[in-house]
């Protein structure tokens, strides 16, 4: 039997559907799913397929994960990552990949716990009742701080201007248009300029920052992600050189903050909007806590907690979009794909199918509650992504994103401020147009 036709996206001669993405990729992707399991996509010359039926999913990410390589949006990250984690690919990805791993290791991270929650706690000794800060910087300088002492063995100070220099980059790397225009990067423009300024700066403080720690002596002394890199060797005896190790430290950071920091930003402006959750949230840290810091043993209580994270990304997932590109033909849902071919998978849409999940705009966490994971299929929520590509850090992450929340709203109660703007703005990652002010409260109890 014929499988039915693939339906099309909205979109316009020549340009295909690059003008509706343009004006606002959520709501166009949002209106490209609703047209079917897999719709067929053209922006200008470059054909794209949306897969939104989470068997198609898996095979894609899983099950034929050898006939893809990342898409051609995550390749121009190598442009400021080089050949890191995230970016590379084949055996020398899978070296990496294996290298990496034992840093990330159940025990290992149960070591993270106690970093995660002093830092946190340092943070809240600053913050005062009934003032307004900007949460998600809070959050960002946050984690960047986390998992700079996690994985590189130190507080770095420069790591914050890495942070920023990131954030140029990322931000300009994560428009479309310069990925299907190529030409538009090449211009003598001034914002062209700015990055590469931008560029090489970020260059020079994390080859200073290996260059630090090869110069305290060989082997590179402690057990972090850092010294493990430096004194890798391979079957041959060969170590990583000072590129490689960059491209690792960069991509390590990169990953390894800001989705984070966007998940718990996007979890208070939730609560904030939630009263009756938030509520839930603070009975049951009141009572499994009970005033002190928590410790990594309190997390199978916090499970409350727990299912605030998991719905909060849920909804916004701060890896809302993943692509792979295909490197030979396959065949999908009964079609023939040619080698090249451009498969999406978007979480943001496939998190909020009512196929799945029951009033899907809603913020239920206790909809997380039971069996309800097991009740539905394995890739209608996939905030780590999944395959041999899942995120490295999904352990760290669930673990920082449940111990920082803890801390965090046990003192405080935070409030979206007054007149403040949220629009989701779908970049590498999923951010706020408008930034994100909230206002404190301190809890009654809580000590300052
Ligand atoms: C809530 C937080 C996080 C989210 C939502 C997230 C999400 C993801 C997703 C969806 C991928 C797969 C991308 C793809 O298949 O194209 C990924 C990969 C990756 N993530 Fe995360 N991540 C988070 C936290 C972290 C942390 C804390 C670290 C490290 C400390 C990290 C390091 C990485 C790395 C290195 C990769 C590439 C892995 C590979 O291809 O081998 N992530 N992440």
């Amino acid at each position: 039997m014929q499988p039915p036709a693939i339906p099309g996206a909205a979109g316009l001669p020549l340009v295909g559907s690059a003008l509706h993405y343009a004006r606002g990729p959520l709501g166009f992707l949002e209106d490209t799913a609703r047209r079917g399991d897999l719709v067929a996509m053209r922006f200008a010359q470059h054909r794209a397929w949306l897969v939104s039926d989470p068997a198609h999913v898996e095979q894609v990410l899983v099950k034929s994960a050898g006939s893809f390589m990342k898409d051609v949006f995550l390749r121009d990250l190598k442009r400021l990552l080089g050949e890191g984690l995230l970016t590379s690919e084949g055996a020398f990805w899978k070296r990496q990949r294996r290298l990496i791993q034992p840093a990330f290791h159940r025990d290992k991270i149960a070591g993270y716990g106690r970093t995660m929650v002093d830092h946190t706690v340092r943070m809240l000794d600053g913050w005062r009742d009934g003032t307004t800060i900007d949460l998600h910087s809070a959050m960002m300088s946050l984690t960047a701080d986390i998992v700079t002492r996690a994985l590189f063995g130190t507080d770095v100070d420069d790591m914050h201007e890495v942070a920023d220099c990131l954030d140029v980059l990322m931000t300009r790397l994560a428009d479309p248009l310069f990925t299907i225009f190529p030409t538009l990067g090449k211009l003598p423009l001034p914002s062209n300029r700015r990055f590469e300024a931008v560029a090489q700066r970020l260059d020079a403080i994390v080859r200073g920052f290996i260059a630090k720690r090869r110069a305290m002596g060989h082997p590179a002394q402690g057990d972090d992600l850092l010294a493990m890199l430096l004194n890798a060797r391979d079957e041959d005896g060969s170590q990583m050189d000072d590129q490689t190790v960059r491209d690792e430290v960069l991509v390590l950071f990169l990953a390894g903050h800001e989705t984070t920091a966007l998940a718990l930003s996007w979890t208070f402006y939730l609560l904030s909007e939630n009263p009756d959750a938030a509520r839930r949230l603070h009975a049951e840290l009141d009572a499994v806590l009970g005033g002190r810091a928590p410790t990594l043993d309190d997390m199978p209580k916090l499970e409350f907690t727990g299912h605030v994270v998991r719905e909060s990304m849920r909804l916004y997932p701060p890896a809302w979009a993943l692509g792979r590109e295909s490197t030979e033909a396959f065949d999908l849902g009964g079609h023939r794909f040619e080698k090249g071919s451009w498969m999406w998978m978007i979480p943001w849409t496939i998190h909020r199918d009512p196929r799945w999940y029951n009033e899907p705009l809603r913020f239920m966490p206790q909809r997380w509650e039971g069996d309800f994971q097991k009740s539905i299929p394995k890739f209608a929520y996939l905030p780590f992504g999944g395959g041999p590509r899942v995120c490295i850090g999904n352990q760290f992450a669930m673990m920082e994103s449940v111990l920082l929340l803890a801390t965090i709203a046990q003192r405080f109660a935070l409030t979206t401020a007054p007149g403040q703007r949220i629009v989701p703005e779908p970049s590498v990652t999923l951010r706020f147009k408008h930034g994100l002010r909230m206002a404190l409260t301190q809890r009654a109890g809580a000590t300052a």
